[in-house]
């Protein structure tokens, strides 16, 4: 795309890093980076489309097994009425005509968020590429659309809530597994790694559940710009993290 810098050739690096198993990713900065250029903030969100497809493809180069991008938060609708209808319409246009270059690359799309809520044209499109894909098996792009933490950890607690009903749950027996097992997308691994471009230095509502011991990298980079060496150095700076869980370094166990 003429609007994007340079595509950074993908090259596996062979330094000391790690890649995660499951990574999440917030796609922000959209607005900035179409401001700086005295554009309308929709074509920053086009050139943000078009930047998921690179990271991608170097996620599935990379090894990573789930990715998790957060498009359109809870809380976006209360943007103005036609930045919101863009989104809408370039999330039907994204997911249709990328489907080709994304099975190439074996790339299963999937969708967390209040799905029941969307307008129902982007509904349909959801259900018809989740179908499409569902036999493709390197990576799983899961894409975070009307996704809010508090919503669907919500969502988790209705449902536990209907056993109790049913009579087959007594609350004291419910357990933190359970409301991860409730979950959207119980099946996909808690994010290991969560990277917000753009520098802001908060979760906005994002995997509120399953970020509990996620490593945050945050970069000043717009995401339009998140390339292939941002990512890199992602996965460089988290081989240098120490994972305690609440316990000790490897190191200091030993003693
Ligand atoms: C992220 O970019 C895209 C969405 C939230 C839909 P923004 O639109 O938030 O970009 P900034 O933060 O205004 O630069
Ligand atoms: C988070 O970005 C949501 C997405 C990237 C989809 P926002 O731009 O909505 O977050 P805030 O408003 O800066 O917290
Ligand atoms: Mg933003």
């Amino acid at each position: 795309m003429a609007l994007l810098g340079k595509k950074q050739e993908f090259t596996y690096d062979t330094g000391d890093l790690k890649v995660p198993v499951s990574l999440g990713v917030i796609m922000d900065g959209n607005g900035r980076w179409a401001t700086k250029r005295h554009l309308p903030r929709s074509a920053g969100h086009r050139a943000g489309a078009e930047n998921l497809k690179e990271l991608c493809r170097n996620c599935g180069r990379y090894g990573v097994k789930y990715l998790t991008v957060y498009a359109f938060s809870t809380e976006n609708w209360s943007r103005p009425q036609d930045e919101v209808e863009k989104l809408m319409k370039l999330f039907v246009e994204f997911v249709d005509r990328y489907d080709p270059e994304l099975k190439e690359e074996g790339v299963r799309m999937r969708f967390t968020g209040d799905i029941a809520a969307l307008p129902e044209k982007v509904k349909e499109v959801i259900k018809i590429e989740e179908e499409r894909s569902k036999d493709r098996q390197k990576m799983q792009l899961i894409i975070a659309f009307n996704y809010g933490g508090r919503r669907e950890i919500v969502y988790s607690c209705q449902k536990i809530a209907e056993q109790i009903k049913a009579g087959t749950l007594e609350p004291s027996d419910i357990t933190e597994q359970m409301i991860s097992d409730n979950l959207y997308l119980p099946d996909v691994p808690d994010p290991e790694l969560i990277i917000r471009p753009s520098g802001e230095l908060r979760i906005s509502n994002f995997l509120l559940w399953e970020c509990a011991y996620s490593e945050f990298w945050i970069s000043d980079v717009l995401w339009p710009d998140f390339g292939y060496e941002d990512l890199t150095q992602a996965f460089r700076d988290y081989a240098l993290r120490d994972r305690r869980f609440g316990g000790l370094s490897k190191k200091d166990s030993k003693k």
